[in-house]
């Protein structure tokens, strides 16, 4: 396609696109030679107000085929005390009005028509223009001169100024002409205005040269329209598909809480059931329950947030209590030789925010020792963390357990992989691991953006767990780090984006 044929068809596009407003703006230009104020094309052309004008010719504009050029004008119209003195006269001439009659007259007399803040400012003004000789005898005496006489029969420059600004407020006038009015507080005031000028461009003429016309056009469709069959008969304005328009955002959950309902839906796909717990336990659930000892590093201020407030939690069954205490110094029943140090029940009370969520799987199973039993948590924990690109000292986990007979290791790294795989991940690593209330247990990680991300820890409950509850089938367990595959899935660098509500990343989250 040659050029001009382009720009041929150009015009043709524009003119179909045009509004009814748009065209008769641009017909109503070109019978004003080009350029005109809005208020003349109101004149002028076939509109009702003023702002139908301004909206067409910023539409013009934006396809360039008008300017719009604004000028700022210093205008005047009459201030308060203008509006006075134009119905009275000004305090000098008032005065002059009494001298021409009596031919003198002292300040007493003047006060018969001015008020006395008025007789300084008309003596002032009469001495100024020489319309007064003024006298000092007994009392002061002021005496009209000839050029007093001969003002008194003319309108002077400032009252010319005043009728006119009355007759045509905010008109533009010559500042030197103005000044003396100027120079007195309240009978006019000056103001600074923006007028439009609405100018055809080049590309504007040429639309005009190729002809347009007024028809009777649909410009907006509505029900109405279709309903009785209106559009058949008439022309449709064609839409700019490719115009600019704001983008508008309504509301929609935060890119982490719909990637929990995913996660949700995958485990309730899966056959399992959720569960909850509170965020603030005994150190009895979160760890003794565990076969953690109580003088595990972890138990130490380093990682876990105790709570000042409760400061303890109580444990009402005591029997587990014992039961427990005897697992963590000896083994109990458990076949196991225990960790071989004095329990203590106290310590157990120590009230602290969950530092995972496996208490509210060992509570569960607790509850419900009988299986089989498939379910799943996911909560926030708390740990005392320094906050980094990749450590939160509050996050979520995604925790589970499988209780039934004959359930395995295998199985574990089959669910694993098949929860995996259903979050978009296909490639998962377990690695052997050590948690001190699974065995065996495992570290899983997942490959992703050319790199492995550990994810979570899994593993089998071990008897000290399992058999002061009356849990005779194997448990298998596991705990997921959900912000880390959160980062995974929205390709962020630092855990912290997840956080910061800069709405910028959360609306261009394909996620959402
Ligand atoms: N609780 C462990 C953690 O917070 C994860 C885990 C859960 C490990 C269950 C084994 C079994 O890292």
């Amino acid at each position: 396609m040659n050029k001009i044929f382009q720009a041929k068809m150009d015009v043709d596009k524009t003119i179909k696109e045009l509004s009814q407003n748009e065209k008769k703006v641009l017909l109503t230009l070109k019978k004003l030679k080009g350029s005109a104020s809005p208020e003349n094309i109101l004149k002028n052309g076939d509109f009702s107000q003023e702002v139908e004008i301004m909206n067409a010719s910023s539409w013009l504009q934006s396809k360039k085929l008008v300017k719009i050029e604004d000028h700022i004008k210093t205008v005047y119209a009459l201030g308060k005390e203008g509006k006075q003195y134009l119905e009275q006269g000004l305090p000098e001439k008032r005065a002059l009005t009494l001298l021409s009659k009596k031919g003198k007259a002292t300040l007493k007399e003047l006060s018969s028509v001015l008020t006395s803040q008025e007789i300084p400012v008309a003596i002032g003004w009469l001495k100024k223009n020489k319309w007064i000789n003024i006298k000092k005898d007994k009392e002061t005496i002021l005496e009209i001169t000839a050029e007093g006489k001969k003002a008194l029969k003319a309108e002077t420059s400032e009252e010319k100024t005043l009728k006119m600004l009355s007759e045509k407020p905010n008109s533009e006038l010559d500042k030197n002409k103005i000044k003396s009015l100027l120079t007195r507080k309240n009978i006019i005031k000056e103001k600074e205005i923006i007028t439009s000028t609405i100018v055809l461009t080049n590309e504007g003429k040429k639309i005009l040269e190729k002809g347009i016309k007024i028809e009777d056009e649909i410009s907006q469709i509505t029900s109405k329209i279709i309903k009785t069959g209106v559009w058949k008969n008439k022309a449709i304005r064609p839409y700019d598909i490719n115009a600019f328009s704001p983008a508008l955002y309504g509301g929609k959950p935060h890119p982490m809480v719909k990637l929990i309902g995913e996660i949700k839906q995958i485990f309730l796909e899966m056959g399992f059931e959720e569960i909850q717990g509170d965020y603030v336990e005994s150190c009895f659930w979160n760890m003794d329950m565990l076969f953690i000892p109580q003088d595990h590093p972890a138990r130490e201020m380093q990682d876990t947030l105790y709570c000042k407030v409760p400061s303890k939690v109580k444990v009402t069954d005591k029997k587990l209590v014992d039961k427990i205490g005897q697992v963590h110094e000896d083994g109990g029943k458990t076949g196991s030789t225990g960790w071989g140090y004095k329990f203590s029940k106290e310590e157990g009370e120590r009230a602290l925010l969950r530092t995972h969520t496996t208490v509210n799987t060992i509570r569960y199973l607790y509850n419900n020792p009988k299986p089989p039993c498939k379910v799943f948590s996911i909560g926030r924990v708390f740990r005392k963390e320094n906050i980094d690109s990749t450590h939160l000292p509050e996050f979520y986990q995604i925790e589970g357990i499988i209780h039934e007979e004959g359930a395995n290791f295998k199985q574990l790294i089959g669910v694993l992989k098949e929860f995996y795989k259903r979050m978009g991940f296909e490639k998962v690593r377990c690695r052997p691991g050590y948690f001190p209330y699974t065995e065996p247990s495992m570290e899983v990680d997942v490959f992703y953006n050319n790199q492995w991300m550990e994810l979570g820890g899994s593993g089998i409950f071990r008897p000290e767990v399992t058999e002061p509850i009356d849990v005779k089938n194997p448990v298998l367990a596991w705990g997921l780090g959900l912000e880390r595959l959160a980062m995974l899935k929205f390709g962020l660098k630092d855990i912290r984006d997840l956080y910061i509500s800069d709405l910028g990343w959360l609306r261009e989250k394909p996620l959402i």
